[in-house]
């Protein structure tokens, strides 16, 4: 089977975003996760109009899908989506939310949405085809981590997030939590953040803005700079400038 447009995929998860903004204002039900993280209706309404899209487009390919059961079929494509990145936000009516999808092969992703209903962003990248906001080319920024934004993942009670932020304070000279994995990427991406941390995240956070990261010329490692996989927690995305020394420093 070939592989899908990317126009086709925006189109879809833009038409989801629709399920986001009409629910924006409502008051939430929300459901407890068993490692605690909230869930809420609309995060599965629109997991479940995601699917049945992908699943008509592109019939053999298996799907990852946060909220949903996985569907594994023999195929070497997967699909991973985040039907809702920023729950929390989401749940208090902060408008920083998105919806993301990946299509990987093999594991590694080779397309990338990213979409801000809210705020009408939409960022998209394909492998060897450099990364886009709502059809125009982005890079990341030229600057160093201590004269520009760092950005921090919201999983506070998570060690390594307590102690990178600590060793932050004396390094760089300002940062940010924003409670969506989606947007600190993205913002490296777009060259806003000079990089970002995020401890305890898993591959429907990560993947589909790990590629528009790269495609906009940036760097997406673990800790130890090495290349993440589906397994990776704990995430640094940078402008590429100085990556290897802003692990070290922020390495337990
Ligand atoms: C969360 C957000 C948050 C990050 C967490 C994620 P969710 O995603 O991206 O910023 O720090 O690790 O789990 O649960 O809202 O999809
Ligand atoms: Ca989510």
């Amino acid at each position: 089977m070939k592989k899908p447009k990317i126009e086709t995929l925006i189109d879809i998860i833009e038409k989801s975003g629709e399920i986001l903004v009409d629910n924006y204002r409502k008051k939430k039900r929300v459901k407890r996760k068993e490692d605690d993280s909230p869930v809420t209706p609309v995060d599965v309404k629109i997991g479940e109009f995601i699917r049945e899209r992908l699943e008509k487009m592109t019939p053999s390919f298996s799907i990852i899908s946060e909220e949903l059961e996985n569907r594994e079929r023999k195929s070497k494509f997967t699909w991973i989506v985040d039907p809702l990145d920023g729950t929390t936000n989401y749940i208090h009516h902060i408008p920083i939310s998105a919806i993301m999808v990946a299509l990987c092969r093999r594991r590694s992703p080779i397309m990338g949405v990213v979409h801000f209903p809210l705020q009408d962003l939409t960022y998209h990248a394909e492998k060897g085809e450099n990364a886009y906001l709502n059809g125009k080319r982005i890079c990341v920024s030229n600057i160093s981590p201590e004269e520009g934004l760092t950005i921090f993942g919201t999983k506070i009670q998570k060690k390594e997030v307590w102690s990178a932020l600590r060793k932050a304070r004396n390094v760089f000279s300002d940062f940010r939590m924003l409670g969506s994995a989606a947007m600190s990427l993205t913002k490296v991406a777009e060259g806003k953040a000079t990089a970002c941390f995020e401890a305890g995240i898993k591959p429907w956070d990560y993947l589909p803005p790990k590629i528009i990261v790269e495609e906009a010329g940036g760097k997406v490692t673990n800790i130890h700079n090495e290349e993440i996989d589906w397994e990776s927690r704990t995430i640094v995305a940078s402008n590429g400038k100085q990556h290897d020394s802003l692990l070290k420093r922020l390495r337990n």
